[in-house]
This record gives structure tokens, C-alpha cells and sequence, in this order.
């Protein structure tokens, strides 16, 4: 079943709508069309009490001014770009510096502070189609991209986000999902307890500004390896270069053996006090994981007024490798008129005992 809701209107007076998406369990996942941000993602614990396990905020102004880009649709290029500079066919491109000298999660108005046009498509599995043109140039990417995300809520109770995109010039594309996932709810505190595996063999060491310094390295020895399962916790204290750099988590994983034709299970997080487990299927060659270290900006708090906590809430952004487009070693990013950009990403939620 779908619902549409007013959610506000924005200074110009366009009226902003969300959409809400239940399944037969009641699993619900609120999306909106400002940002095509996942406002809201409720499921049961293993005692079968719902819970909204995403971050959010009550209000579009929220959206609108905060920072943290809270469950919002990411492009064209997620992450970082050094300098915002990147050359491409030997022409040199700059992007928008919004993030010290960097340019982050797509410039000053991102994919995640756009008006997605959005098509319900109701059914036992309801779908959404947010669908957007980025015209050429548009800060400062060449090319008109055409974008197609659909999230699609699964009997299952999973969340399929797929993403697709052509160009009409050689450009570059590296779209994510930026949802804060906590899944003991929200507002239940620290997700140092969240006991986390990922398939990731390396992971990409950050210069002071969180951008990448070219080095693959191996997670063998180190707090990055989550082949086996630990809790996000176990290690965040250790001493480290990396971790204290960015205050936390807040690196690239790249999956072993790269990407793949279909999504694949890569990524496993279980809450004990709830039973709540999310899985990550993609099809996505690496993940940034991030922990929450800049989530404490008290001018926009979470739902119901919830204070925004520090490593309270986590990402698992499934992408490209951040700034391959300035490092030959990296995944590729480039798209061509006649490609077509096709990933999906699932969040498949259950419970343990
Ligand atoms: C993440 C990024 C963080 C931070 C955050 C937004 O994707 O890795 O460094 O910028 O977005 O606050």
C-alpha cells in the first residue's frame, strides 16, 4: 500500500510530499521527494514491536539547512573529490567546494537537496520511481544525466533501492543512499553494540581531509577487519592513524573480488538487545561505512526532537570508490552516452534470536 502526505513547503512555496510505502507485515519506509531521502524505515524486533530504525528529521527546513544528509539519494558523485578537480578527456573540471577544500556528496545543491519527481507504483510489493535530470553543467558535471532511482518495499522485508542513470556526454556518475541506520530505533543511543561483518579484504586509508591516499590496504591486523563478526565498538578506541583521522569509521571497503553482475550478500549488521538484523545485498564494488563523527549539530535535531548523537547512527553507503576519478587504481566512474549506469542495493531485515 502506498500514502501520500504534505510534508511542508519550501521558501519558494513548492509543496513537498512524502510517500509511504507498507507491506503485508506493516513494515513501513517513508521516501521524499526533497532529496528522495528515506525518512523512515520501521520494522519489528524479535518480539515483533515495531521500531523506526533510520534517522531523520520532523521537518523539510531540516532538509533543507542540515548537514548530515540524512537518508537522502547522493550524486552525481558520492563522497569526495580532492579539490573538486578532476580532468577528464584532458579537460579539466571543477566541481563545488563544499567541504574544506573538497567537494562533497555532489556540490552546493545535490542530488540530496533536489526535487525528485516521484511515480508510486502500488502492488503487494509497492514501488517508488524518483526520477531526475541533472542538466548539463550542473555543478559543474558535464553531461545531462537522466536518473532513475526506484525503491521498491519487498514482501521480505527488504528495501531494494535500484539505481540507473545515462548520459548524453562522457561524464562521471557514483550514486548512493546516505540512510543512518541504528537498529535498536533511532533514538536508542550508541551503535557501539551493533555487531557488524563485512565481505571487504582492503580498505582505502584517508589523508586529514578524508580523502583517499591511493593505498588499497589489506584489513588483515587492523580495526577495519570485519570479516568476522565484531561489534563496531570492539575496536573504535584503538589506537590508530586512520580511525583517529576521522574520528571513527568513516573509510572505504572495497568488496573482495570487486563488483559483480547481480547483488550479492555483503554486508551483515545485528542488533542483540532487539534481535534486528540487516543484511546488504549489492552488486556495488566497495562501501563506505561510516560512523556517525560528525553527528552533532544541535541546530537540527532528529524525529521527536531526539538530540543528534555521535556515533549514534551508521551508513553503509554501497558506491564506487571515492575520488577513483583521481586515482588510476580505483574503480572506474566514467560513464558514456549509450551505458547505462545499473546498480542495485538491497537492505534485507529480519530478527535473531
Ligand atoms: C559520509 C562521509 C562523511 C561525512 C558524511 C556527511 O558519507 O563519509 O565523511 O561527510 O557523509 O556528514
Amino acid at each position: 500500500m502506498i500514502t501520500k502526505h504534505f510534508f511542508g513547503s519550501l521558501e519558494d512555496g513548492r509543496e513537498i510530499y512524502s510517500y509511504m510505502m507498507k507491506n503485508a507485515n506493516g513494515m513501513t519506509v517513508r521516501i521524499c521527494e526533497f532529496g528522495g531521502a528515506i525518512m523512515e524505515i520501521r520494522v519489528p524486533d524479535r518480539w515483533g514491536r515495531m521500531s523506526d530504525v533510520v534517522g531523520g528529521y520532523d521537518s523539510l527546513r531540516d532538509y533543507v539547512l542540515g548537514d548530515g544528509y540524512l537518508g537522502a539519494l547522493i550524486g552525481r558523485v558520492g563522497n569526495r573529490i580532492c579539490d573538486g578537480k578532476y580532468t577528464l578527456d584532458g579537460k579539466e573540471y571543477t566541481a563545488f567546494i563544499n567541504n574544506g577544500k573538497n567537494s562533497l556528496h555532489g556540490g552546493q545543491v545535490g542530488f540530496s537537496h533536489k526535487i525528485w519527481s516521484v511515480k508510486p507504483i502500488d502492488g503487494e510489493e509497492p514501488r517508488l520511481v524518483l526520477t531526475l535530470v541533472s542538466p548539463d553543467g550542473d555543478e559543474g558535471y558535464p553531461g545531462t544525466l537522466t536518473v532513475t532511482v526506484t525503491y521498491a518495499l519487498l514482501k521480505s522485508n527488504a528495501l531494494s533501492i535500484h539505481y540507473e542513470a545515462t548520459t548524453d556526454q562522457r561524464t562521471i556518475v557514483n550514486l548512493t543512499n546516505h540512510a543512518y541506520f541504528n537498529l535498536g530505533g533511532y533514538a536508542s543511543g550508541k551503535v557501539f553494540d551493533h555487531v557488524l561483518q563485512m565481505d571487504a579484504d582492503r580498505y582505502l586509508p584517508t589523508d586529514d581531509s578524508l580523502i583517499p591516499t591511493g593505498e588499497l590496504r589489506a584489513v588483515d591486523g587492523t580495526p577495519f577487519d570485519f570479516r568476522e563478526p565484531k561489534t563496531i565498538g570492539r575496536d573504535f578506541d584503538m589506537e590508530n592513524p586512520d580511525i583517529k583521522i576521522a574520528g571513527g569509521f568513516d573509510h572505504c571497503f572495497c568488496f573482495a573480488g570487486g563488483e559483480t553482475k547481480e547483488p550479492v550478500l555483503r554486508v551483515e549488521v545485528y542488533e542483540p538487545n532487539s534481535g534486528r538484523m540487516m543484511q546488504v545485498y549489492t552488486n556495488q564494488p566497495a562501501i563506505q561505512f561510516y560512523s556517525g563523527n560528525f553527528l552533532n549539530n544541535p541546530e537540527h535535531p532528529l524525529k521527536g526532537g531526539y538530540p543528534q548523537n555521535l556515533q549514534a547512527l551508521f551508513c553503509l553507503e554501497t558506491q564506487k570508490m571515492p575520488d577513483s576519478i583521481n586515482h588510476p587504481n580505483f574503480d572506474n566512474i566514467v560513464l558514456d552516452p549509450g551505458e547505462k549506469y545499473d546498480y542495485t542495493t538491497i537492505y534485507q531485515f529480519s530478527v535473531k534470536n
